[in-house]
């Protein structure tokens, strides 16, 4: 891991946004908890994440499903035969490495979407040996990445923990359609957690054995969907994508992209979508944000058109997945047809059609920890310029002194905000230190009682990316902060 990973590691364990599983059993890799910044932002994350992409369309709703699955409905999806990575293994000391992965690492190119023999022919081509030992390795052979289970006291039932939560909303897709009152398009979300046995996680926080998704799955008529949306607010939008036979990230516009990949108007305006909710939303900066479409074999199997969401990460060493846009065509639901035999064919403005999928995925962990790769920053001062709604924090509350009444003031205003807002009492250490600690966390404003505020009810304002400070009126505070979050009003105009 690089110096900037461990930097942030550290920030992560010490002020408690993530930490190791298990730890004082020695941890178990792949695994992670949330402390309790963590555990904020991720609440916030999910609640940003669903405000806009349920208010894509007036018929997307937010569901939740068991997360163990039976092995019928894993196998009719396809994730029994078909969900798994290739597996190289030491001769000598056992050591086993996702084969795509290891290329990767050592010769730089990775092996993503190559077979077996084409994995073994690069990986003695490029002489590449065990990290651990140095010696050579097995062929590649397959490993299905699901972790199974047995059920009941005589483990009568068999079944897994659900590799994506994707699944979770298929199986409901016959009760969601009529709650959504039988239109289409309709969307049915799930944020939760998903289970991969990842062959040998090395990468941190990036790669994780269990880890959180939130997805929306849109069902939809392909030969309708493009007339419920307004493309025509986004034909001129450009997009920052990169073509799996080209190392150029280009910008084209929405039309123009059309126009080059024969995609459907549907996809590209999702992934206009996708890119101003990290462009515009969560501020992410422009260049660090890349679409970039997978090849034929690089798709997952479910999978007819794959663009990656991607964003520069300094601390995980350049472009990495934070989520894709699938479409999945009526792949999943006639599976899950034929493996149920229970109807999934409905009918539609007069027609039968099974609805074909189109999947907004994302790695909540690894948007997560991008969002502090991105906005953390130690020059003179550390600061997490966290986009405001997103920060654990709204509003640290200090009182100058412990002295005169006005910590007596700063707790009543705290608790008074407390009813709207996230804020963090602080009155020990020096009011410098109390900003830094705050700062450090990414909590966009600290309110000061001072002298001032027993004589004439106001209270300083300091925002956290420019330490301006402003004097505003206690009465006002609550709508002024709710007004600042949402950038409704700039901080100079206070
Ligand atoms: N549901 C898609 C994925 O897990 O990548």
């Amino acid at each position: 891991m690089n110096k900037r990973y461990e930097e942030l590691y550290s920030l992560s364990l010490r002020r408690g946004f993530i930490w190791p599983s298990a730890e004082i059993y020695g941890g178990l890799a792949g695994f992670y908890d949330y402390g309790p910044l963590g555990s904020m932002l991720k609440r916030n994350w999910e609640n940003s994440w669903l405000n806009y992409f349920l208010g894509l369309g007036d018929n997307y709703f937010l569901i939740d499903s068991s997360n163990i699955m039976p092995h019928s409905s894993l196998k009719a999806s396809g994730h029994v035969e078909l969900f798994s990575d290739f597996l190289v293994k030491c001769k000598k000391c056992g050591e086993s490495y996702k084969a795509d992965d290891l290329l990767g690492e050592v010769t730089g190119t990775s092996g993503e979407g190559l077979k077996a023999e084409e994995l073994d022919k690069k990986i003695t081509e490029a002489n590449v040996k065990c990290l651990k030992c140095g010696n050579g390795f097995n062929a590649a052979t397959e490993f299905n990445m699901m972790f199974p289970m047995s059920i009941g006291s005589e483990g009568q039932d068999k079944g897994y923990l659900r590799p994506e939560t994707a699944q979770g909303v298929y199986l409901n897709f016959k009760r969601g359609f009529e709650v959504a009152r039988k239109k289409l398009p309709f969307g049915l979300a799930i944020v939760g957690r998903a289970y991969r046995n990842e062959i040998s996680p090395r990468q941190g926080v990036y790669r994780m054995r269990e880890l959180i998704q939130a997805e929306l799955q849109i069902f939809f008529d392909p030969t309708k969907f493009d007339k419920t949306l307004d493309f025509e607010n986004i034909a001129n939008y450009p997009l920052r994508v990169q073509f799996h036979d080209d190392p150029q990230i280009k910008e084209l516009r929405c039309e123009e992209l059309i126009a080059k990949k024969e995609l459907p108007k549907y996809y590209v305006y999702h992934m206009a979508m996708v890119q101003k909710y990290y462009l515009e939303q969560l501020q992410y900066p422009l260049e660090r944000f890349r679409l970039l479409e997978l090849g034929e074999n690089e798709r997952a199997f479910y999978n007819k058109i794959h663009y990656d969401i991607e964003v520069n990460l300094e601390s995980l060493g350049g472009f990495k997945e934070l989520g894709g846009i699938h479409y999945r065509t009526d792949y999943d639901l006639s599976r899950h047809q034929e493996g149920s035999k229970e109807r999934m064919e409905v009918t539609f403005e007069g027609e039968k059609i099974i609805p074909h999928v189109l999947e907004l995925s994302f790695g909540i962990d690894r948007n997560l920890w991008s969002l502090i790769d991105v906005f953390y920053e130690k020059t003179d001062r550390a600061v997490l310029r966290l986009p405001a709604v997103l920060a654990p924090f709204t509003a640290g509350v200090f009182p100058l002194v412990t002295k005169n009444g006005l910590d007596v003031k700063a707790k009543k205003l705290y608790v008074a905000l407390r009813d709207y807002h996230n804020v963090f009492y602080d009155e020990s250490g020096s009011i410098g230190r109390r900003y830094a600690r705050m700062d450090e966390i990414g909590t966009p404003f600290c309110i000061t009682v001072d002298f001032d505020s027993m004589k004439d009810d106001t209270v300083t304002i300091r925002e956290r990316d420019s330490t301006l400070q402003k004097r505003v009126p206690i009465p006002k505070l609550e709508s002024l902060l709710r007004e600042l979050i949402i950038k409704k009003k700039p901080f100079t105009e206070l």
